[in-house]
Formats: C-alpha cells, structure tokens, sequence
C-alpha cells in the first residue's frame, strides 16, 4: 500500500473518513403555517438523470429537520445554490444548527426571498419562496411513491420507529432519504446564456465547495477558482467501422458514405444505438436509404426532443 494507510469508516463516513467535495445548497420548504424555511445541506446529489419519466435529485438529511418535517408534509421544497461568497457561507452554517425553530433562524436572515417559476405559474397553490442570491434553482417535489413511501408523516422529532424504508422516506431511527423530482429550473441569466450559448473560462458561476463538518468545530469551504477546461481527445473512428456496424442491423434499410461520414464522431460504444435510432427514423418515415439529407433531418428531430424534454 505505497503511501496509503488504512482508514476505518466511521458514521458519517463522507466526512469523518473522507474528503469528500460537495455542493451548499440552501433548501426552501413551507412550514405548517405557509412561512419558508431555509435549510444548509450538502448531501444533495443527482438521482435520476436520464432514461425515466422524470429527472431527479437525492437528498439525505436528518428526520427531525425542519426541512424533513416540511417535505414529509408538504412535499415541496426548493433547492438554491448560492455563489462562494464568506458572508454567505457564514449565514448558511449558522442556519444550520440543528434544532432552531423557522421563526429563530429566519430572525435577521441575510438571504432576500422571493417567489419561485410555480407559485408564478400557480397561483392558487402555497410553494415555498426561492432564495434570490442563488445562480440557480432547482423546484422539486418529493416522489413519496417509490419505495411505497406515502405512509411517512411528520411529527415524530425524537426518533421514528421502524419498519425503515430502504431508499425513499424515513430510512432510520434519525435519517431519511428524499427523492426530489424536478418540477423546474431557474437559471440566473447570465449563466442561462453560459449554458445555452457555450462556458468559457470567466463564465461559470462562482461555486464553492463544501468539505463538511470537520475537526468537530468548523465547517470548511473552498472558494471559487476559475475552472480549468481540457480538451477531449479526438478519436475518429473510420467510414470502414462505421460502414461495418451498419452492416450488423437487421435491416434494409441503407446508408450512403456521405451518410456514415457523419458518423465517424460518435464514440464506438454508442455507435450500435445511434445507427439503430437512425434505422427506426427511416422505417417510422418509409425511407430506404439514408443519406446526409436525411441525417439532418433526424438530427432536427432529436435536437428538438431534447429542447422539449
Ligand atoms: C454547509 C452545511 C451543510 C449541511 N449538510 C447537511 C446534509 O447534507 N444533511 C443533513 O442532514 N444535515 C446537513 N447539515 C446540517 C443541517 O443544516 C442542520 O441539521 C439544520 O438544523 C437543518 O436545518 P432545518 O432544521 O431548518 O432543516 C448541514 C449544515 C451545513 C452548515
């Protein structure tokens, strides 16, 4: 083990036996009484993100959080990643003492909010209000059905008592696991037009990185530095391989070289599924044989799927 020592995971093992880099994240939810409260979490990953009906975040935190307590009722929450700024990250530790109730921390709170995209497209309903210093914000509804979640209810704050659920609900005496569909995302809009229009270097947005709980007295961030692109290898493939997988279909349908030229970008484990969306195209529209006209055509057609996804 050259340089290695063995570490034994202990609970809470992302931070007290790792250096684990994670997002801050300060996570809205309505309270019995329709206010909203601002949460502090980390251990918010993405869960779903593609290939189902709905894209998906995962977030972990204690059962007896106001923020638990709230998704378990309410099911709403908002998720606001708010830039690297010190007096951000100095609000945002001291939101998360555990046990403060909404009115104590949101007493002389720093952070401006505002109403979200679905209380302005809703207007009967009561969401909670979204952070206005976030670069982005993600409005998510907990997906109670997975996992057969839907009996979880809020109200025991000094342990629940099992059966756990295994990945979805009150998943232990003191824990819980959220799946948070995503309802919608809103974007600031300048980092709107570095995602649309293409990152450069001074385009991200300054996002920090959170090193958890440690040495039991400070939480530890890192500030933003402008990130580092790296440009991917090129590795063509050739006509020839291409030509050759096309060959494999079970089909009569046909490609011209014009057609697989188009082709020869696309990494050769995608290859068999890019050639067979191409093959379903041609069949749904009673061609024979695809040329770059038609590759246009088809590219269109699932770059506006993705835009209406
Ligand atoms: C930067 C930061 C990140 C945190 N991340 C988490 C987390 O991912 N999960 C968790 O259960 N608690 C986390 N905590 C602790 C919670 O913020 C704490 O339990 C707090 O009381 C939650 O607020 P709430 O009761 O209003 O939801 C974090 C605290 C800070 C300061």
């Amino acid at each position: 083990m050259a340089g290695f020592k063995e570490l034994n995971p202990k609970d809470n093992f992302y931070q007290t036996s790792l250096f684990y880099p994670m997002p801050l994240v300060l996570i809205t939810t309505l309270t019995d009484d329709g206010k909203t409260n601002i949460g502090p979490y980390s251990l918010v990953f993405p869960y779903y993100i593609a290939g189902k009906e709905y894209y998906a975040f995962l977030l972990l935190c204690r059962n007896s959080s106001n923020t638990a307590q709230n998704i378990l009722r309410s099911k709403k929450c908002a998720l606001n990643f708010i830039p690297d700024d010190k007096k951000y990250f100095k609000e945002a530790v001291r939101m998360g003492w555990p046990g403060d109730s909404t009115d104590e921390k949101m007493k002389g709170c720093i952070f401006t909010l505002v109403d979200g995209l679905r209380q302005e497209k809703n207007k009967e309903e009561k969401y909670p209000k979204v952070v206005k210093e976030a670069f982005q914000v993600v409005e998510c509804t907990w997906d109670d059905s997975l996992d057969n979640a839907e009996g979880d209810k809020p109200g025991e704050l000094s342990g629940y008592k099992g059966p756990f659920h295994n990945f979805n609900g009150i998943t232990s005496p003191y824990g819980a696991h959220f799946i948070l569909k995503i309802d919608d995302i809103m974007m600031d809009e300048k980092y709107w037009n570095s995602i649309v229009n293409g990152v450069k270097k001074n385009n991200f947005p300054r996002v920090p990185v959170d090193y958890g709980y440690r040495d039991s007295k400070n939480f530890w961030c890192s500030s933003h530095k402008a990130p580092n692109p790296e440009l991917l290898p090129v590795r063509e493939t050739t006509v020839d391989s291409v030509r050759y997988a096309a060959k494999r279909l079970q089909t009569d349908v046909e490609f011209t070289d014009e057609a697989l030229a188009m082709l020869v970008n696309v990494p050769r484990i995608f290859l068999p599924l890019v050639l067979k969306g191409c093959v379903k195209w041609a069949e749904e529209n009673g061609c024979k044989l695809i040329t770059p006209v038609e590759m246009k055509e088809i590219n269109d057609k699932r770059s506006k799927e993705k835009k209406n996804k």
